[in-house]
């Protein structure tokens, strides 16, 4: 990697680095608004730990740069985190956007992004942390489900909220219709909570969330249209 190319991507703004781990959707939900001047953003990388996923194949059609720490062929977790954090450092985003990545980074590297690493957990946090969230909902019998923009601190899906998608659980709900319903969602609010930042009006101090120069007491809530709307 050279400057040169660290520098390339789409879009103006702060560099901004995208991580996953999949498919990347909502990695093509950003670079749809970035690429149609919607977000001030300049997307110069991404960042998968496997080889061979659509995500990848995604940014590399947009022009974005990308980049692979294949943790399952590093074999060692550590020696994998370590190169991540390398890759990262030589990169230096001004934000980083956790996009269905599917590892748990490693303290310092959280540390290190503070206030400027960003993540989408598909449900109404604080509730169901972790994984399996469109089950656990079900399961329980809740009303409402649905998906949460982020800044990231070390402990796991448990940073400030800043904006949430909410949908009605239907009587007939199946894990699949629900987590489409909320994905469609999550292109929605994920692109604005970026632009945000990239705009200037988004921050993270003392560990509270700042919009538009003012703290938030409560994320921003935008609920699924209600049909016929
Ligand atoms: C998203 O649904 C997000 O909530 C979760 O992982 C999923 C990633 O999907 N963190 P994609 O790779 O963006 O399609």
């Amino acid at each position: 990697m050279n400057t040169a190319e660290a520098s390339a991507g789409i879009g103006h703004g702060p560099r901004t680095l995208v991580m996953i781990s999949g498919g990347g959707t909502n990695l093509q939900a950003i670079i749809n608004e970035t690429l149609a001047g919607e977000l001030p953003i300049n997307l110069f990388a991404v960042v998968s730990d496997r080889p061979g996923v659509l995500g990848l194949d995604r940014a590399e059609k947009a022009g974005i740069p990308t980049h692979v720490v294949d943790y399952r062929a590093i074999g060692e977790r550590e020696s994998a985190e370590r190169e991540l954090a390398s890759t990262l450092e030589e990169l230096d985003p001004q934000l980083i956007v956790l996009a269905g990545f599917m590892r748990i980074l490693p303290t310092p590297v959280v540390e290190a992004y503070a206030g400027r690493m960003l993540n989408i957990h598909p449900s109404l946090l604080p509730r169901y942390r972790g994984l399996d969230t469109y089950r656990r909902a079900l399961e329980a019998g809740d009303e409402w489900h649905g998906t949460t923009v982020h800044f990231v601190i070390p402990e796991l899906d448990a940073g400030p909220p800043i904006i949430q998608y909410r949908v009605r659980i239907h009587a007939d709900e199946t894990e699949t219709s629900l987590q489409s319903r909320v994905q469609q969602g999550e292109y929605l609010i994920y692109p604005r909570a970026v632009g945000w930042f990239g705009e200037g009006r988004l921050r993270l101090q003392d560990g509270e969330v700042w919009l538009d120069g003012l703290p938030l007491e409560e994320p921003v809530v935008v609920n699924e249209a209600s049909p016929g709307t």
